[in-house]
Formats: structure tokens, C-alpha cells, sequence
């Protein structure tokens, strides 16, 4: 099954402005599906959740289509969905949980690779509790995040393993299966940051071995919310700080507050809308959702690696360019420096030609140290989606052609 780029691009109204949107890895643009379905929504009326008239039963199907729709996308139980403001905001929120448990002489194991949200949170977790913190490395020269250094971090006092589905400038994405058996043989549990990977690839949670799994909708065509699946049972063993009145069922118990409804829409939206990239409806016959999802995602994931060599040898082909990152596998996404120009002028001079790139850290807040460039301005991060084409790569090239 091969993406029409033509006709996925033709759903996102946004893209007809002219620009290459290559920062994606920020968040993504949204399609028509999505913009309606938060309006109508809106529009039809809504209450709050549990109410005995008919706009507060719209808003606790939305709510319940919601957490069926990306337990979907990502292989979970749609009783194990969370919903919060940002990944960020839920990862503090699980680790305020489960630290309760953590005693002097506990360890938890970060990466080197992870975004900030995935690494402060359990640091500042394990202050509180006492627990020792132990980090996994990057290779430097490959931007590869070895697995085999985990037999030695993880120990039978590893309470648990934070670590991402894949990096969000240098796209690296470790052996997240064999890492968390290594975790779960200790007695420790995993938590995987799939923020970045979720929109360029199919997900398994349980074939990954993830205890917990969060993701954020904005990165993948939805609204401005994040999430957090786990194992209902799990959840059901752990208690967030939470209000006396407030659902202390699974998944309530740990969301705060009056959910955003109508983006609750989109997010569903969001999720029909990548299972119909393979699939359009008409042809889709009596395949499940998450079957055509899966169809969906190979046929992403294939799309941007096809693009993403394109993009790469281009950018390796220029004296004047210094590419980081060459894992075996990764996202198609490129972080990358120009010589005699900062990052950011390189994003001016690229958004002056109509491309949008980001330049920094993007919060890999420990790799660019190990990569040795946070304090010169990081690089610029160019990253592909199932949205992008051979255009957006090419205008790319030849404005970073110009810098040299
Ligand atoms: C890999 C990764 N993890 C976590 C985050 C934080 O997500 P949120 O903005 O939902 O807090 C991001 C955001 O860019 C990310 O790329």
C-alpha cells in the first residue's frame, strides 16, 4: 500500500499557504476530519461528563470513542488511556504516583536521548524520594542508544526504566523491546516516551513491552493533548494526588479536572483520519481500526524513510553541512548544523524561502551536551511526516544549498 501524497496533503487546509512545514516534530498541521469534528462538537452541544441530558451524553461518548480510538492507534486497552494537557504535564503527574513507593537505595535509569519530559520528571521524582538516578549513554559519533548497557544499570533495585521510542532531533530509536524485557526480568517497569515516534511508524505497546506509553495528539494531525496509556490494572495500583469528589475509577482517577471535550473530538478524528491513509474509507471493507492504522503506519513509515535518504544524502553532500545522528534505525528526521552560521540563522535564512524548520535544543537538553553543541545554538531539526513530499525536500536542499 503506497500514501497519495497528493490527496493526503489536499485534507490539511493549512498546507495551501505555500510553505514546506517541516517541523513536524513540533507538531503537526490538522486536517479538515479534525478542524470539523472539535467545531461540530462544539456546535451540536456539549455539558459536563455524567449529566442525565443528552449534551452531557455526547460528551461522555466522546470521551469513551476517544480513549477507543487511541487505544488503537497504539495497541492498548482503552480503559488504560489518560488524558492531560501535554505529555509533559501527565509524566510529572505518573511519577508523583509512583514515586510514592520509592525508598532510598530504589533506582530509576534515564537516557542521555530522551527529551527533557521524559528525564526531569523521575529526577526530580527521585530527589523526593531518595532514589538513585542512573543514566544510560549515547554514542556520541553514532547518536545510537546501546542496549546491551542496560544489563549493568538495570539492578533488583531498579524501580524503573524511562526511555524513548525514538529521539526528537536525531531520531534514533533504541531497542525499546529487549530494554524493557531486560526491565521487566528485574521487576522494574518502563516508560516510554512515544511523543516522537508515534506519527512515523506503527505502535505496539505490548510487543514493545511498555508499561506505560505516552504520546502527545498535536504530533500526529490532533489537537493539543497528551497522553498516557498504561495497563488498567496497573493504574488501578497506583494514586495520583486527586480531589475527594473527583472519578477515582481508572482511567479518571489520574485526569484532572473537567476534560477538554471537544478536542476529545479531534483526537478520535485524528486517529480515523491516519487509519484512512491506506485505507480510504470506501476501500476499507471490514478491516478493524486498528488493522487500518497498522496498514496506515507501515505505509508512513515507508513514505518518509523513502524521502527522508533523499533529504539526507542531500544534506551529507554539502561541504558545508554537518548532519548528527546515524543510528541503523531512525525516524526521518534531520538535525544538523551549517558552517559559519548559527542554527538560527539558518532557520531565517530557510523560513525567508518558505520553510519551516526549528533551530535549539528542542529540549534533547542532555544530547546536545553530549553532542557538545547546546551552547552554540544545537542545530537545525528538519523532520519528515506522511504529509511531506519530494517539494518540501527539495526546497529544503536548495535553501540550504544557498548557505554555502
Ligand atoms: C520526544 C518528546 N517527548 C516529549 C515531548 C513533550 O510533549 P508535550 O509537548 O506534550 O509535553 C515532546 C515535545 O516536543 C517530544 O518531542
Amino acid at each position: 500500500m503506497k500514501l497519495d501524497v497528493e490527496a493526503v496533503r489536499a485534507c490539511y487546509p493549512a498546507l495551501a499557504d505555500g510553505y514546506a512545514y517541516l517541523d513536524g516534530a513540533a507538531g503537526t498541521q490538522v486536517p479538515t476530519a479534525v478542524i470539523e469534528a472539535i467545531s461540530q462538537a462544539q456546535a451540536r452541544g456539549l455539558g459536563n461528563a455524567g449529566g442525565a441530558f443528552p449534551a452531557s451524553k455526547r460528551a461522555d461518548e466522546i470521551t469513551t470513542a476517544s480513549r477507543a480510538a487511541v487505544a488503537a492507534l497504539i495497541g492498548g486497552h482503552p480503559d488504560g488511556v489518560i488524558f492531560g494537557t501535554s505529555m509533559t504535564a501527565l509524566t510529572y503527574r505518573v511519577a508523583g504516583a509512583l514515586a510514592k513507593n520509592w525508598r532510598p537505595g530504589d533506582e530509576v535509569v534515564v537516557s542521555q536521548l530522551d527529551h527533557d519530559a521524559n528525564v526531569r520528571p523521575w529526577v526530580q521524582a527521585a530527589e523526593r524520594g531518595g532514589a538513585t538516578v542512573r543514566w544510560a549513554v549515547v554514542d556520541p559519533e553514532t547518536g545510537e542508544l546501546p542496549a546491551a548497557q542496560y544489563e549493568d544499570l538495570i539492578t533488583d533495585r531498579t524501580r524503573l526504566v524511562a526511555l524513548t521510542a525514538a529521539s526528537n532531533v536525531i531520531g534514533t530509536r533504541p531497542d525499546v523491546p529487549a530494554i524493557a524485557a531486560r526491565a521487566r526480568a528485574a521487576g522494574a517497569l518502563t516508560y516510554v516516551d512515544g511523543v516522537h515516534a508515534t506519527p512515523h511508524m506503527p505502535v505496539d505497546i505490548g510487543a514493545m513491552g511498555a508499561d506505560f506509553y505516552a504520546t502527545s495528539a498535536y504530533k500526529w494531525s490532533g489537537p493539543h493533548i497528551g497522553i498516557v496509556a498504561g495497563d488498567p490494572a496497573l493504574l488501578d495500583g497506583l494514586h495520583p494526588d486527586k480531589l475527594v469528589p473527583s472519578p477515582n475509577a481508572v482511567p479518571e482517577r489520574f485526569e484532572l479536572g473537567t476534560p477538554p471535550f471537544a478536542s476529545l473530538a479531534g483526537v478520535t478524528a485524528a486517529v480515523e483520519h491516519l487509519a484512512a491513509l491506506a485505507y480510504p474509507a470506501e476501500g476499507s471493507g471490514d478491516q478493524s481500526l486498528r488493522d487500518r492504522l497498522l496498514a496506515s503506519m507501515t505505509a508512513v513509515e515507508r513514505h518518509e524513510q523513502e524521502l527522508f535518504e533523499v533529504m539526507h544524502a542531500g544534506l551529507d553532500s554539502m561541504p558545508h553541512v554537518q548532519t548528527y545522528g546515524r543510528a541503523a534505525s531512525r525516524t526521518a528526521t534531520a538535525y544538523f548544523t551549517v558552517a559559519g552560521r548559527s542554527p538560527a540563522e539558518v532557520a531565517e535564512h530557510l523560513a525567508s524561502r518558505k520553510v519551516n524548520v526549528w533551530n535549539g535544543h528542542n529540549y534533547a537538553w542532555e544530547l546536545t551536551g553530549v553532542l557538545g553543541i547546546r551552547d552554540t545554538g544545537s542545530a537545525v531539526r528538519a523532520g519528515l511526516v506522511h504529509y511531506n513530499d519530494h517539494d518540501d525536500v527539495e526546497r529544503l536542499l536548495t535553501g540550504v544549498a544557498e548557505l554555502g
